[in-house]
C-alpha cells in the first residue's frame, strides 16, 4: 500500500487557470511547465503554487534537485537548458525516491517471474511486439539469477498493456511525448505491471519512440530499481534516442543497481579443472568453444539434439550445421533452468526432463498437463533425491538413469524399473568415468558425457572405443 500512496501523491492532476495576457504569457507557461514537472516528477506538493509570487526557496530548491539528478548546471533557475530537458519525453515514473530502488526497497522474492502481453499497440505488427519485450526481458536476465516466462492468460506478475490517457490507475497518460510509460515496483496485483502509452508513436527502430528501449526500463522498474542519475544508465529517466540499438548494453550503473537486489547470474557449480580459472567470473553465458565446457543434461528432440548448460541449450540439426543457442524458457517457459537429465522416447514423441526429485513431459515446445511428477512414481527409492544423467535406448525401448556409480533401467513397454537394479556403472560400462552428467545415444554408440570429456562406448563390444572433448557436437 505504501508504494500506491506514493504513487498516487504525485498523480493529482493540476489545473492552474490563472486568466494570462501579453508578454507575461511565454513565462507563465514556462511556469506552468515547471510546476507540472516538479510536481509530477520531483514531488512538488500540488497546493505550492509560488511560481506565481517570487520563486521562493523551496522552489528553488526543487529545481536545484532536479537539475542535479538530470545532470545540468544546479543554477536552481529555470534557464534554457532546464526548459528544454524538461520539454524531453520520459519515463513517468518520479525522479524522487532512494538511492536505485523504490522506498521500501520492494524487490520479488522469487526468482521466476512470469509476464503477459494484455493487448498490443497498433502502430507495430504484434511480433514485433512480442520480440521488443522478449529482448528486454533478457536485458535483465542475463544480469541476474531471474528467469522469465510468458503467459498468454491469466495473472502474470509482469501485465504489459498499452493505453492512453486515463486507463484505470491513477497515473493519466498526457497524449503523444512527455510521459512515454510507467511501471510499478514489485509485489501483487497492478505491481510489476507495465503501462505503455499509446498515442506515443512505437517503433521497432529509433523513428519514432523505440519500444524495446522503453520497455528495458520500464522492466528495470517492475524488478525494483529506480531512477539513475546516471546520464549513461538506462535507468535514467529521459528518453534517449541516440542510443544505438544495435549496441545496446547495460551500464555498470545498471548492473550494479539490480545486482544489489538479486545478486549476480548464478555461477555454474562446476568445479574449473585447472586451479586458475580460466573463465573471467564476469562472463556467465556458456561459451560453446570453451574447452572445460561440461553439459548439464543432452536429449535428441525430433531428429535433433539438445546441449543444456545452466539457462541455456544448444539445439543442433542436421541441416543446420551451426548449433543455435537460446535460453531453455525461450521454449519451454515452465520448466526449470540447470537441468539434471533429460532423454527423449521417440515412439512417444515426448522428452522427459530431470530436475532435482520431479521431472516434466514435453513435446515439441509445449509442455504436458499433469507435470511435474516425482522421481519416485517411476520406481525409484526415497533415498534418490537426484538423476545425473538418461538416455533411453530406442531399439531396444530401456530408459537408463545414471545416479552417481550405478544405474537403474527402464522397461519402456511395461513402463516399470527392471528388477536387479541398481548396478555398478564400472561393471556394465568399463571405461566409463563413474559421474556422468550426461549421455546420448547415436550412431549405435552411447555417448557418455563427463565434465569436459566425452567417452563413446560402443554396447556390443562393451567398451569404451575414443575419448572426445565434450563440445565436439558443437562445431569447435
Ligand atoms: C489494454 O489494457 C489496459 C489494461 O487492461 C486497458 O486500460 C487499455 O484500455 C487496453 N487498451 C486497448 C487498446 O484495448
Ligand atoms: C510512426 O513512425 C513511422 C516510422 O517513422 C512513420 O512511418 C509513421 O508515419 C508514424 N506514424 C505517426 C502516426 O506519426
Ligand atoms: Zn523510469
Ligand atoms: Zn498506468
Amino acid at each position: 500500500m505504501m508504494h500506491l500512496a506514493f504513487l498516487v501523491l504525485l498523480c493529482l492532476p493540476v489545473c492552474s487557470a490563472y486568466p494570462l495576457s501579453g508578454a507575461a504569457k511565454q513565462e507563465d507557461s514556462n511556469s506552468d511547465l515547471a510546476q507540472q514537472y516538479l510536481e509530477n516528477y520531483y514531488n512538488l506538493k500540488t497546493d505550492v503554487k509560488q511560481f506565481r509570487r517570487k520563486e521562493s526557496n523551496l522552489i528553488v530548491k526543487k529545481i536545484q534537485q532536479m537539475q542535479k539528478f538530470l545532470g545540468l548546471a544546479a543554477t536552481g533557475k529555470l534557464d534554457s537548458d532546464t526548459l528544454e530537458v524538461m520539454r524531453k519525453p520520459r519515463c513517468g515514473v518520479p525522479d524522487v525516491g532512494h538511492f536505485h530502488t523504490f522506498p521500501g526497497i520492494p524487490k520479488w522474492r522469487k526468482t521466476h517471474l512470469t509476464y503477459r502481453i494484455v493487448n498490443y499497440t497498433l502502430d507495430l505488427p504484434r511480433d514485433a511486439v512480442d520480440s521488443a519485450i522478449e529482448k528486454a526481458v533478457k536485458v535483465w536476465e542475463e544480469v541476474t539469477p531471474l528467469t522469465f516466462s510468458r503467459l498468454y492468460e491469466g495473472e502474470a506478475d509482469i501485465m504489459i498493456s498499452f493505453a492512453v490517457k486515463e486507463h484505470g490507475d491513477f497515473y493519466s497518460f498526457d497524449g503523444s511525448g512527455h510521459s512515454l510509460a510507467h511501471a510499478y515496483p514489485p509485489g501483487p496485483g497492478l505491481y510489476g505491471d507495465i503501462h505503455f502509452d499509446d498515442d506515443e508513436n512505437w517503433t521497432e527502430d529509433a523513428s519514432g519512440t523505440n519500444l524495446f528501449l522503453v520497455a528495458a526500463h520500464e522492466l528495470g522498474h517492475s524488478l525494483g530499481l529506480f531512477h539513475s542519475a546516471n546520464t549513461e544508465a538506462l535507468m535514467y529517466p529521459l528518453y534517449n534516442s541516440f542510443t544505438e540499438l544495435t549496441r545496446f548494453r547495460l551500464s555498470q550503473d545498471d548492473v550494479n543497481g539490480i545486482q544489489s537486489l538479486y545478486g549476480p547470474p548464478p555461477a555454474s557449480t562446476e568445479e574449473p579443472l585447472v586451479p586458475t580459472k580460466s573463465v573471467p567470473s564476469g562472463s556467465r553465458t556458456p561459451a560453446k568453444c570453451d574447452p572445460a565446457l561440461s553439459f548439464d543434461a543432452i536429449s535428441t528432440l525430433r531428429g535433433e539434439y539438445l546441449f543444456f548448460k545452466d539457462r541455456y541449450f544448444w539445439r543442433r540439426s542436421h541441416w543446420n550445421s551451426e548449433p543455435e543457442f537460446h535460453l531453455i524458457s525461450t521454449f519451454w517457459p515452465s520448466l526449470p533452468s540447470y537441468l539434471d537429465a533429460a532423454y527423449e522416447v521417440n515412439s512417444r514423441d515426448t522428452v522427459f526432463i530431470f530436475k532435482g526429485n520431479e521431472f516434466w513431459a514435453i513435446r515439441g515446445n509445449e509442455v504436458q498437463a499433469g507435470y511435474p511428477r516425482g522421481i519416485h512414481t517411476l520406481g525409484f527409492p526415497p533415498t534418490i533425491r537426484k538423476i545425473d544423467a538418461a538416455v533411453s535406448d530406442k531399439e531396444k525401448k530401456k530408459t537408463y538413469f545414471f545416479v552417481e556409480d550405478k544405474y537403474w533401467r527402464f522397461d519402456e513397454n511395461s513402463q516399470s524399473m527392471e528388477q536387479g537394479f541398481p548396478r555398478l556403472i564400472a561393471d556394465d560400462f568399463p571405461g566409463v568415468e563413474p559421474k556422468v552428467d550426461a549421455v546420448l545415444q547415436a550412431f549405435g554408440f552411447f555417448y557418455f558425457f563427463s565434465g569436459s570429456s566425452q567417452f563413446e562406448f560402443d554396447p556390443n563390444a562393451r567398451m569404451v572405443t575414443r575419448i572426445l572433448k565434450s563440445n565436439s557436437w558443437l562445431h569447435c
